[in-house]
């Protein structure tokens, strides 16, 4: 039996103000205690995501981390300094850090380890544009992706780490794929894995991300290679995001 995750990616969005009253309204609405929930916040937040989440069963974790440790790296954020503000998990290979920052899978690959090796779980997204679904390569896609963290972190690195499938083309596009299409995914992905350690993959948690919506979001969580949720624009409404924990039985 995996258990859920349900995680909050607020993007370049929030004010202080904004992130307490999210904050709030997480801690006294989401009831779902069999769920993991994780909140991604950008990284000047991480302070007060930290004093308002400490203690409670809410985790929380960076966007994006830099493989070094430290250096001239101006700009970028370290898993050292995520560490150093309670994160637990880090983003890693987001289809906007893939297609806006040029990151590759080679990057994303290096990325993971370097979270594996601080101690801070990667969850790593993977996901096809529009165009190769079309094409009929998504699952060619997707593969690709996962072997090239694999080829780096072996089986042993997934054992630690979290997936979310993100169809490129339902995020923040109000088109969410059916929980058909995204199970299908899912179950593509699980086997392909078990190519490489059946038992890794029957554990490994694999999440949907595009447009889960509360309404949504019982649905596809009710698939049985959906292990929970990656959530952008709902995750900024408190009732929304609130709905979507509290379906992931
Ligand atoms: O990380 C979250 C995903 O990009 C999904 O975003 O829920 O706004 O479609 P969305």
């Amino acid at each position: 039996m995996r258990q859920a995750i349900v995680a909050a990616n607020w993007k370049m969005n929030g004010s202080k103000a904004q992130v307490a009253e999210l904050l709030s309204g997480f801690k006294s609405g989401i009831q779902n205690k069999a769920a993991q929930v994780v909140v991604f916040s950008p990284a000047v937040f991480l302070a007060d995501v930290q004093a308002q989440l400490q203690g409670s069963t809410i985790a929380w974790g960076g966007q994006n981390a830099h493989t070094a440790d430290s250096g001239a790296y101006t700009g970028e954020t370290s898993l050292g300094m995520l560490k150093e503000f309670g994160c637990t998990y880090v983003l890693v290979g987001h289809s906007e850090r893939r297609t806006l920052f040029g990151e590759d899978d080679a990057l994303v690959a290096a990325k993971v380890k370097a979270a594996l090796d601080a101690g801070v779980t990667p969850m790593l997204c993977i996901g096809e544009t529009l165009e190769q679904r079309e094409a009929g390569v998504t699952g060619d896609v997707c593969r690709r992706q996962l072997q090239a963290v694999l080829d780096v972190v072996g089986v042993d690195g997934f054992r630690q780490l979290v997936v979310a499938y993100e169809p490129v083309w339902a995020i923040g596009t109000g088109k969410t794929a059916s929980p058909q299409q995204a199970q299908d995914v899912h179950a593509e992905l699980r086997e392909f894995l078990a190519k490489a350690d059946a038992n890794m993959a029957e554990k490994i948690q694999i999440l949907y991300g595009g447009s889960v919506k509360a309404a949504s979001a019982a649905e596809l969580f009710a698939m049985p290679d959906i292990d929970g949720g990656l959530v952008g624009g709902a995750s900024l409404l408190v009732e929304e995001f609130v709905g979507i924990c509290n379906a992931a039985a």
